[in-house]
């Protein structure tokens, strides 16, 4: 029989994104920024606003008190002669200390107040194109739900970006591609269990793969028993939604360098029979976050066609308590034979990206990145934004450290000789708690690194906290799924792509 197809029940109204030399002509609003120098607010000169203009939005913006501080939104009439309504100009803050960051945040906060509008044409990009263009889509992004009264809040129909030089097409189209990927595995995250769930996920990865080239293998529960997926098989037994374990593989000819991905995809954790409090459970729709990011990141190096081979390994489960569940005490085989006592169902992540690093690891990459929604006490060590690395000394400082550039913070963590004795069990290899309110993160990256193979640069990235927003709305940060490491993963790829 066929697998049945799958698509995702919403995909987020996104604006689309335009590179044009002058303004469309039926422009409803011009986005420009502005600055806090040192003596008050400069508006810069640009394609967009003559000399008379200029000064003319200048008069409005100092008459409104306007600042240029960073973040700041004020719509002011538009000079009569340029036919659109308004201008909308977003404050960047002091231009000494301008970084993508600040601009992206800026662009994020804009992006939000141009909702309802058809078009907004934009010169964000002439303090960096990809800033703003990552920034804007970022920002408009808003998930439509699984409703049956249109959503009101459509954002903004058509950016366009006001760009002359040669090089700034290249980058305009990998700065899209880059936003289109962030709201893929937004949109993944954001879908909830009921429609998401390990056959369903599988079917969705496939579909968009295989629109870009990528080969794309599944593997269903009985394959999984036949090649001896203990792992994963243990987490999803439980449930009625059986466990997949999904492979996508870009083999481009000029690729020097291999990275090998691997991302937690439990699409949900109820904790199975160690069962988690009822308060929040509705959140861990988002426990597949990592292979969201995983798949996003690998179909867009495929559109950017990055000379690297990439792998992603995406083991997929629901964690769920039922008669056919695992239990504490059990004794699983994880892929490659090593055995596991199950002291907590709830520490099910580790179980299945054990037997997802371990098949990852045949192929002798030169680099495993692996991410997981992985440990509450990610956010207990470094708060709810910042992600902890973990991993070979190297590529966990490399990792941590490309993450704070592209604006999704990042720490690198030890891992702890200590903690070696906890992983001992009376009747098993290892086992998959230790029972300690310390060090929870780390005692489930030392797991993990006992499946990477001896001499592999590998890391392991726990986006508990960063990848599900649930506080307000800031800059390009939504609430609810984040898309975070997206774009870490991403900047990761196009340095490799470029190593000998
Ligand atoms: N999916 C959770 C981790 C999590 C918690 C992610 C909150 C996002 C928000 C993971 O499977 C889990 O339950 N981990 C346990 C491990 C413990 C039982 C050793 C945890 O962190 O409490
Ligand atoms: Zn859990
Ligand atoms: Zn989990």
């Amino acid at each position: 029989m066929a697998n049945p197809t799958f698509t995702l029940p919403a995909r987020s109204a996104t604006p689309q994104l335009k590179l044009v030399k002058k303004a469309p002509k039926s422009t409803d609003a011009f986005l420009v920024p502005a600055l806090a120098g040192e003596e008050g607010l400069e508006l810069p000169g640009s394609t967009l606003l003559d000399d008379a203009s200029l000064r003319e939005v200048l008069r409005s913006l100092t008459a409104v008190g306007a600042t240029g501080d960073a973040n700041e939104i004020t719509r002011v009439p538009a000079p009569e002669k340029l036919g659109v309504d308004s201008i909308i100009v977003v404050g960047l803050g002091d231009p000494e200390e301008l970084t993508d960051e600040i601009l992206r945040r800026a662009a994020g906060s804009a992006a939000r107040t141009l909702t309802g509008l058809e078009t907004v044409a934009t010169t964000l990009g002439m303090f960096g194109l990809a800033a703003a263009v990552e920034g804007l889509a970022l920002g408009a992004y808003s998930y439509r739900g699984i409703r049956r009264e249109k959503d009101s809040s459509t954002p903004v129909a058509e950016i366009a970006f006001l760009g002359t030089e040669k090089t700034d097409k290249a980058e305009f189209e990998t700065a899209v591609i880059t936003a289109e990927a962030v709201i893929l595995a937004r949109d993944l995250v954001n879908t909830p269990a009921s429609h998401l769930y390990p056959e369903s996920y599988a079917g969705i990865i496939a579909a968009e793969a295989e629109t870009t080239g990528l080969k794309v293998e599944i593997l269903d529960e009985k394959a999984l028993a036949k090649n001896g997926f203990g792992g994963i098989l243990a987490v999803g037994q439980g449930s009625s939604r059986g466990p997949r374990l999904v492979r996508l593989t870009w083999s481009p000819r000029k690729a020097k360098k291999t990275v090998a991905f691997v991302g937690k995809g439990i699409t949900f954790d109820t904790g199975g029979i160690s069962l988690k409090p009822a308060s929040k459970m509705e959140d861990m729709i988002s426990d597949m976050g990592g292979s969201a990011a995983v798949a996003a990141t690998v179909i867009a190096a495929a559109k950017l066609e990055l000379p690297v081979n990439i792998t992603a390994t995406l083991p997929l489960a629901e964690n769920m308590p039922s008669g056919d569940a695992q239990r504490p005490g059990d004794v699983i085989t994880h892929y490659g034979g090593l055995t596991s006592e199950i002291i907590n169902t709830d520490a099910e992540g580790r179980l299945v990206l054990a037997d997802g690093i371990a098949r990852a690891c045949e192929d002798n990459p030169d680099y495993l990145v692996e991410t997981a929604t992985l440990t509450g006490a990610q956010m207990v060590a470094l708060g709810s934004k910042t992600a902890g690395i973990m991993g070979t000394d190297e590529l966990r400082d490399r990792i941590a450290g490309i993450g704070r550039t592209v604006g999704e913070p990042a720490w690198a963590m030890p891992l702890l000789e200590e903690q070696e004795s906890e992983l001992k069990s009376p009747v098993a290899d290892i086992r998959n708690s230790h029972n300690s309110r310390f060090g929870g993160m780390m005692f489930a990256g030392l797991y993990l690194s006992k499946f990477v193979s001896e001499g592999t640069e590998w890391a392991h990235v726990d986006i508990a906290g960063p990848s599900f927003n649930n506080g307000g709305v800031s800059g390009y940060t939504p609430k609810r799924a984040t898309g975070v490491p997206v774009r870490t993963f991403l900047a990761l790829l196009d340095q490799v792509a470029q190593e000998k």
